[in-house]
């Protein structure tokens, strides 16, 4: 008898619980996180940043309740500045954009700040065409930085951050020209889709640097730490996973992003955006 109760009703009613539970809790979580950094102008101390990385966009996935709930959450925190940090795109080979470039924008034009949205390329935007991922980009009206600086004026103040451009593995390949830039501009903000040049990073006064690219280290595992998946071989993502980590004048912000790539996924990690306030230390 109580078998046949459990059977019949308890079992549906804990499926349908489940049902709902998975369809109406967001798909992704908004962590939130403050930095303190020496010499950060008091006027931006309530300044909020909303970081979104490695989205992986793709043909097949467009239709995803998830962007409906991302655009809906990007409305409502409405955050000062959106920085991408790349990976935004996600194809296999180029000019497969075409069809689905309305879908794109769609998505994409709703992620916005109200002093703007900057952006930089990723590894995949280079796979899938450099060129077409910053006109896409544009038009989506964010302003892509490839080793530009960009000031904005917030309360009467001036903020500048620089973007890097996608491709540098380590410091010593970084042109002259972007060097010479650091040192004319020592911006309290670097934008990089790749944590690989945190560590030596030519800036010598004190700075936060965002980057993503690693997924949160794909698979993290009860009693090892994440990371263990370290991307063929490459030592910083083992060191540099995700979190928030300190070198020397530096502080590194590596989020887990969004998305997977159509070629690995991940587990136990979270999809994520960060809402970010930087207050003077
Ligand atoms: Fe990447």
């Amino acid at each position: 008898m109580i078998f046949r109760r459990i059977l019949y009703y308890i079992i549906p009613c804990l499926l349908f619980i489940l049902f709902c539970t998975a369809c109406c809790s967001s798909p992704f979580q908004l962590k939130t996180a403050e930095m303190t950094l020496p010499g950060w102008d008091p006027a931006h101390r309530d300044v909020t940043f909303l970081v979104i990385s490695d989205l992986h966009l793709r043909p097949e996935i467009l239709d995803r309740r998830f962007y409906r709930v991302l655009e809906r959450r990007v409305k409502e925190l409405d955050p000062d500045i959106v920085f991408l940090l790349g990976d935004l795109l996600d194809f296999n080979s180029k000019g497969k954009i075409a069809p689905v470039k309305e879908k794109m924008l769609s998505i994409l034009s709703n992620l916005r700040g109200r002093y703007g949205s900057y952006a930089v390329i990723g590894n995949h935007e280079v796979y899938c065409g450099e060129g077409m991922s910053v006109e896409l980009f544009q038009e989506a009206g964010y302003t892509v930085l490839q080793d530009e600086l960009q000031t904005v004026e917030i309360n009467g103040r001036p903020l500048s951050f620089i973007g890097v451009q996608e491709g540098y593995r380590q410091n010593k390949y970084l042109p002259a020209r972007l060097k010479e830039l650091l040192k004319k501009n020592p911006v309290p903000l670097i934008l990089c889709h790749r944590p690989d040049l945190f560590d030596g990073f030519p800036l010598e006064t004190p700075f936060i640097f965002l980057s993503g690219h690693t997924h949160g280290g794909l698979f993290s595992f009860p009693f090892l730490r994440s990371g263990v998946f370290h991307f063929k071989g490459r030592p910083v993502y083992r060191k540099y996973p995700y979190g928030i980590f300190r070198s020397g004048k530096g502080k590194l912000l590596v989020t887990s992003g969004l998305g997977d790539s159509n070629y690995y996924s991940r587990f136990n990690i979270p999809y994520e955006v960060v809402l970010l306030k930087i207050r003077p230390e």
